[in-house]
């Protein structure tokens, strides 16, 4: 199913706004444009899951939970079936934002659960979700994401990762590596070569714990520069696993 553009408008105002007389802020519209990408990667994650109890999607990195309220409203409560969503998110005021919206969410299937700390926090964590969804996850929260998600054996992810400053882990080898090859510092190739490495182990690392993985752009690169969007499924097929991790130790230098 296609979400149209007048409908993500119309909840995300109601949830986030809700004034009379007003309508969305530029910024909100780019999410509305944002979200319709996603979300259509979301219903296809969830088709795929049929699970014999509730189904259970984290939205971490969360911020005011567009993803998730988005997605409990359009998605879940639409199958009629018992779900929750996690919400994991550090900052207070955009944990109360996400409160204050729940109050006018219809989406009466759906448990939201609100979790105010750092996504490393493994009791934050359910264990098997269903789906990960973190959107724009800052710089390490990304690693963090996908080695909580391998940790609790979530069957899915969907992680779009934002800045990569250079406490993201693999941003220290991608500048060994840099130097290693001669590339110059010249701020522009570098910033492109680290990009680079940094995005090859994330999806390697997925894999080699036995993750397919595809990397696709869920919206326009004119809407954000942080357009790519990693969706990960647990199969652990081992000859995949296995070949995953060679590359791994390639790119590492350790193989
Ligand atoms: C760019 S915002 C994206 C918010 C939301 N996913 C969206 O796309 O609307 C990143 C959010 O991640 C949160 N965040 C960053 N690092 C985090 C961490 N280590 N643990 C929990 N939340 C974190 C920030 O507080 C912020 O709300």
């Amino acid at each position: 199913m296609t979400f149209s553009r007048a409908l993500i408008d119309e909840l995300l105002h109601r949830l986030f706004i809700n004034a009379p007389a007003t309508s969305l802020r530029d910024e909100d519209r780019r999410k509305s444009d944002e979200m319709a990408g996603l979300l259509a990667e979301v219903e296809r994650a969830v088709a795929r899951r049929a699970p014999k109890g509730e189904l259970v999607l984290v939205d971490a990195a969360a911020g005011k939970a567009t993803v998730g309220l988005v997605a409990a409203e359009l998605i879940l409560a639409p199958r009629g079936r018992p779900a929750r969503v996690r919400v994991i998110e550090r900052e207070p005021k955009r944990v109360a934002a996400c409160r204050d919206a729940i109050a006018r969410l219809r989406a009466p299937c759906v448990a939201i659960e609100l979790v105010t700390t750092d996504v490393g926090d493994p009791a934050a964590w359910p264990n098997q979700p269903d789906l990960v969804v973190a959107l724009h996850a800052c710089g390490p929260a990304s690693d963090v994401i996908i080695d909580q998600s391998l940790a609790v054996r979530a069957h899915a992810l969907l992680l779009a990762p934002c800045c990569t400053s250079k406490d993201v882990s693999a941003a220290a080898l991608a500048q060994r590596r840099a130097e290693q090859l001669g590339m110059p510092r010249h701020a522009e190739v570098r910033r492109r070569f680290v990009q680079s490495i940094v995005d090859a182990e994330r999806t390697l690392r997925l894999e080699a714990a036995g993750w397919q993985t595809t990397v696709v752009s869920f919206v326009a690169p004119t809407l954000t520069p942080h357009n790519l969007l990693w969706r990960a499924q647990r199969v652990g097929e081992p000859g995949r696993m296995a070949g995953a991790a060679d590359q791994l130790a390639r790119l590492r230098g350790t193989g």
